[in-house]
């Protein structure tokens, strides 16, 4: 039901559904309603006001919308604070930057972190940037208690190429079964397949097959990211989604299973919860590849003059030493088992 809304709410109404495209309207404005129809038995009142309606939109909008809230609340950062960092070296290096350690998962480890091996990824072009440096730190953390580092793979540095097949393989041995002598291949870059037991290997000429031996030889892995337009950026779309499809292709026995990981993503807008939904886009996919994800780091503010470098072109988290810690604790916990202080 439409609720009763004061000229100022209705105000708020118009604006905040003109930031969603039109399509999206009947779905928002369903919610939008809801919530603050909620708000208004809640607090016992017959019409919804202005505070309400951004309250309801804030719930319903991404993370990232934050500052558009709370600039029609008259709250947060001014334009002004944002733009010096943007104009003088002293505002840039002023300006916020923080790192945040999700509540980690306390799990026990299966071995002992002297046993573990552990295998690093970062998804950022620019190497001893910010997630790079918080990728080292935490693998610093991981090392420090014990674990052997396997490698650091830089993202961008790999041949991943884009895995063409389009058949499932359960529907290409179901058609197999009612006619043995129909003329198709699964696919073009598979050789030997035979069936969901005798999986054949893929000959897509690219580094998956070399880095997938490295993940299972793996007990635990880092993966930071930078955002990039918003999202994790098709770097780690491109190379998790030719692992998903690489491991449901060619392997029987996926090496997620019972292994632990760690995911660190960064970004330039100094609100530390912006793309904490991105973040746990690529939980979740670590999470469909059966890793225990135990630990999440979220770091922000790296933008501005020098685009979060400092004036010897590395990460500029780096002159953040108690930001740091946080990203070697986890590193630490996530072959410990043990949460650190
Ligand atoms: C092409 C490009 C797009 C970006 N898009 C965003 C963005 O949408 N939101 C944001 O907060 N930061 C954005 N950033 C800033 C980066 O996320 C930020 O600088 C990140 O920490 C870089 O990581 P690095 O230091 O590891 O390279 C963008 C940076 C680049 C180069």
């Amino acid at each position: 039901m439409t609720p009763r809304l004061t000229p100022d709410a209705q105000q708020a109404y118009k604006e905040v559904l003109e930031t969603f495209p039109a399509i999206l309207h009947p779905d928002k404005t369903a919610r939008i309603d809801w919530l603050v129809g909620l708000q208004m038995a809640q607090k016992g009142v017959a019409e919804g006001d202005r505070e309400m309606v951004i309250t309801a939109a804030r719930f319903i909008s991404r993370p990232s919308s934050k500052a558009r809230y709370d600039k029609m609340m008259g709250i947060g950062e001014t334009r002004e604070t944002v733009k010096t960092g943007y104009q003088t070296l002293e505002g840039y290096y002023r300006r916020p930057r923080e790192v945040k350690r999700w509540p980690p998962v306390v799990a026990k480890t299966t071995k002992p972190a002297s046993e573990m091996k552990i295998l690093a990824f970062c998804a950022s072009d620019r190497k001893e940037g910010n997630s790079d440096m918080l990728v080292s730190e935490a693998a610093r953390g991981a090392t420090d208690a014990g674990a052997a580092l396997l490698d650091k793979i830089y993202l961008p540095d790999l041949n991943i190429k884009h895995c063409q097949n389009f058949y499932m393989q359960r529907d290409i041995v179901g058609v197999w079964e009612i006619d043995p002598d129909m003329a198709f291949n699964y696919c073009d870059y598979s050789c030997g397949f035979k069936g969901l037991k005798e999986k054949g290997t893929c000959t897509l000429d690219d580094d998956m097959p070399e880095v997938y031996e490295k993940i299972k030889a793996a007990d635990a892995i880092i993966f930071g990211f930078p955002i990039i337009n918003g999202w994790e950026g098709e770097v780690v779309t491109g190379f998790q989604e030719r692992w998903q499809r690489y491991t449901g292709c060619v392997i029987t026995d996926r090496a997620g299973e019972g292994r632990r990981a760690m995911v660190i993503g960064t970004w330039g807008t100094g609100d530390i919860q912006a793309y904490d939904n991105i973040v746990e886009v690529v939980i979740n996919r670590l999470n469909t590849f059966k890793y225990n994800v135990v630990e999440a780091i979220s770091a922000c503010g790296f933008a501005g003059l020098l685009s979060g470098l400092d004036g010897d072109g590395k990460g500029i988290i780096k002159r953040y030493p108690e930001e740091m810690k946080k990203a070697y604790l986890a590193g630490r916990n996530l072959v410990t088992g043990e949460f650190g202080s």
